[in-house]
């Protein structure tokens, strides 16, 4: 199966918490007031989740205001 990649860009969130509010399956607010990428690995300053199906981190993306999250 092809997997998907679901990557947070976390220097660049600003803590909105959209994305835990959409999808609080995988997105949670941690303790530097920034999302959190439950399962997520580190990868530079990102942290990326491989998941054969992506469900609610399109709306976690979508929602995002500053367009931090990417599903590939
Ligand atoms: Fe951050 Fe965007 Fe979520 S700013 S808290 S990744 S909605």
């Amino acid at each position: 199966m092809d997997m998907a990649k679901v990557i947070h860009e976390k220097d660049v969130c600003i803590g909105c918490g959209a994305c835990a509010a959409v999808c609080p399956k995988y997105w949670e607010m941690a303790g530097d007031g920034k999302a959190h990428l439950k399962g997520g690995k580190p990868a530079g300053s990102n942290f990326e989740l491989e998941l054969a199906d992506v469900e609610c981190n399109k709306d976690a993306a979508s929602s995002c205001p500053v367009n931090c999250i990417k599903v590939k």
